[in-house]
């Protein structure tokens, strides 16, 4: 049976060159489902007898063959059995709790491995496998090799550069393939011949572009076209769990943890030293400079805006340092020491909150409400209640059920009323913190509800300062931070993201619920005023 499926996959491969049928599948044992384990596909592979790749990837389910990125750059042992036209390729399903990498040159070492990452909820660990099938004989599983750690570290975590530049990947710039760039000709190449043959095949190649998975227009927002970009948010969000379980184990989050999680919704400042914020900015450039060289012969590179990402990946490392864990491993990158843990909307920060916060609300239920399915990111870049729509959460498939499915997130519009919360609780649950908390209690407390006397002061600052900054600028805003007061960094935000420009002017013109201020209601002059200001930022 098996060797006849071989004798019939060979046949195709053969035909696949000349006439390029569609590929027929084989008749599956017994389809496996999804979502899809390790321990499932081990046991499929054992008692079904598949004797290679080519027999295993027809049965896998429909949906784990739908999303996968292709590398032709490869950094890892394969590298050289990795090229253009037969490039390595990262399967990674729905949700990429089950990452499964292999080549495709039947004429390279490795064509008989396939190599396995799969997340485990229990532990909050990355589990490693590698299945090797000889032909002759039945496949070899070996679990958790010591070889992988060389690079994927001893606790071990996938290797994949941060958005949005993925040197050695297909689509490398933004999931782009840049028209006239070195890469799209290759690719053009490789789509034309090489996809119709080897296992190649048995990848969908049904996404709506005309060059799935990728796209070729910069001004596409379709999600299921930006696999680099869908595989970098979903790993940002396991390697987060791994993270919050590693300092866990701190023997200071005990005592620190109100304080961390506090400081990373904004009640208090979380006291990022200037230097380490200096030293994290410095650290990204350079790092993003070595991917440019890295990607230099193959496309043109969008640019990253460090300093956007650079507070996220300090306040991060700020936690290491009041736990004092190490975090030279925390980021995906293969180099160690990489700070650069954004996934192109939140960073590290935004999902240790969720973390740490998940964890504290399993025992506090008057907390857990503020857990939500929404994209952290979008709120504070977009800085959006979510249901207008606006949200990135829109820009990939099934971001609901999927991020749901990942444990949700924290609601930062909420961080007010949260951090209350928290303070109460605290002391009421936890006496032996309520002198530490004492101290924040004593000084003005925020409040959800805007207060009358929160005039605004005239003459001082810009119009969004003036009508605005009580609330949302300053040591401590009582809302979203915005720095209304930097017109050089607000005229920045506005223009990388239209949304935020658009959502200030809606508030401002509105006389409903979500008007801004909220009181007093502002006079006709007034609102010109500050809308006349917010177009000249965005202009
Ligand atoms: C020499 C360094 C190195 C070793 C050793 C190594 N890998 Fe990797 N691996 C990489 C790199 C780099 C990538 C990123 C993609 C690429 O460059 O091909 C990667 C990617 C992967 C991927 C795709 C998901 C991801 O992390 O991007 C899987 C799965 C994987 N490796 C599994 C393994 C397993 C299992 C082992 C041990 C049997 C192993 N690797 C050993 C360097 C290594
Ligand atoms: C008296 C305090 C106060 C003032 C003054 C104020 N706001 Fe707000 N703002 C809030 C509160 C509280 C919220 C959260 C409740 C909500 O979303 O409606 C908020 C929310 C927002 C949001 C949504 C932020 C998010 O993360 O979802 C925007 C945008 C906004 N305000 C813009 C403005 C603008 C523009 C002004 C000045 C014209 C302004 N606000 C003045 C208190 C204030």
């Amino acid at each position: 049976m098996a060797a006849m499926r071989a004798a019939i996959t060979a046949l195709l491969v053969g035909l696949a060159s000349v006439s390029l049928p569609a590929p027929v599948a084989p008749d599956c044992p017994r389809a496996l489902g999804s979502p899809l384990s390790y321990e499932a596909l081990r046991e499929f592979v054992v008692s079904n007898r598949i004797r290679s790749i080519d027999e295993l990837l027809p049965c896998l389910p429909a949906d784990v063959r739908r999303d996968f990125t292709l590398v032709y750059g490869s950094r890892s042992p394969e590298r050289y059995s990795a090229s253009p036209s037969h490039p390595r390729v990262i399967l990674f399903g729905p949700d990429a709790h089950l990452l499964m990498a292999f080549t495709g040159d039947p004429g390279k070492p490795f064509f008989d491995r396939l190599q396995l990452i799969e997340f485990r909820n229990e532990g909050s660990r990355f589990f490693f496998a590698e299945a090797s099938f000889p032909g002759s004989g039945p496949p070899i599983f070996q679990e958790s090799p010591v070889a992988c750690t060389t690079c994927h570290g001893d606790d071990g975590r996938p290797i994949w550069d941060a958005y949005d530049l993925w040197p050695g990947v297909y689509g490398s710039s933004h999931d782009l393939l840049h028209p006239g760039s070195r890469e799209r000709r290759y690719y053009e190449a490789f789509l034309a011949r090489g996809r119709h043959e080897s296992r190649y095949r048995w990848l969908d190649w049904t996404k709506n572009s005309p060059v799935p998975p990728y796209h070729d227009d910069i001004m596409t927002w379709d999600p299921d076209v930006f696999p680099n970009l869908r595989l970098s948010k979903l790993l940002a969000r396991y390697n987060a769990k791994r993270i919050a379980r590693s300092i866990e184990q701190s023997p200071r989050y005990e005592s620190e943890k109100y304080r961390i999680v506090r400081g990373l919704l904004g009640c208090e400042p979380l006291g990022v030293p200037l230097n380490l914020s200096d030293e994290v900015s410095r650290s990204l450039r350079q790092s993003f400079a070595a991917k440019v060289r890295r990607n230099r012969d193959f496309g043109p590179t969008q640019d990253l805006d460090v300093e956007y990402y650079a507070g996220g990946s300090a306040r991060a490392l700020r936690v290491a340092q009041l736990l004092d864990v190490n975090p030279d491993d925390w980021s995906l990158a293969l180099e160690k020491k990489a700070f650069d843990f954004q996934d192109g909307d939140a960073t590290l920060d935004d999902f240790l909150l969720t973390e740490i916060f998940r964890s504290l609300a399993a025992s506090r239920p008057e907390i857990r409400r503020f857990m939500r399915v929404i994209d952290e990111g979008a709120s504070k870049q977009n800085a959006l209640v979510l249901d207008g729509g606006a949200s990135a959460r829109y820009r990939y498939k099934g971001y609901d059920a999927i991020f749901t499915g990942l444990g949700g997130a924290l609601l930062r519009s909420q961080a007010r009323p949260a951090c209350e919360l928290l303070q109460n609780g605290n002391t009421r649950n936890n006496p032996a913190e309520a002198a530490t908390l004492a101290t924040a209690a004593a000084e003005p407390s925020p409040s959800t509800e805007p207060q009358a006397d929160e005039v605004p002061a005239p003459d001082s600052g810009n119009p969004l300062q003036r009508y605005c900054g009580n609330c949302h600028s300053g040591e401590k805003p009582t809302s979203t931070r915005f720095p209304l007061d930097d017109e050089t960094a607000m005229r920045r935000l506005l223009r990388s993201n239209p949304r935020i420009a658009h959502d200030f002017m809606v508030r401002v013109a509105s006389s409903g619920k979500d008007r801004m201020p909220p009181r007093p209601p502002l006079t006709e002059p007034e609102r010109t005023e500050i809308q006349d200001f917010i177009q000249s930022l965005e202009e």
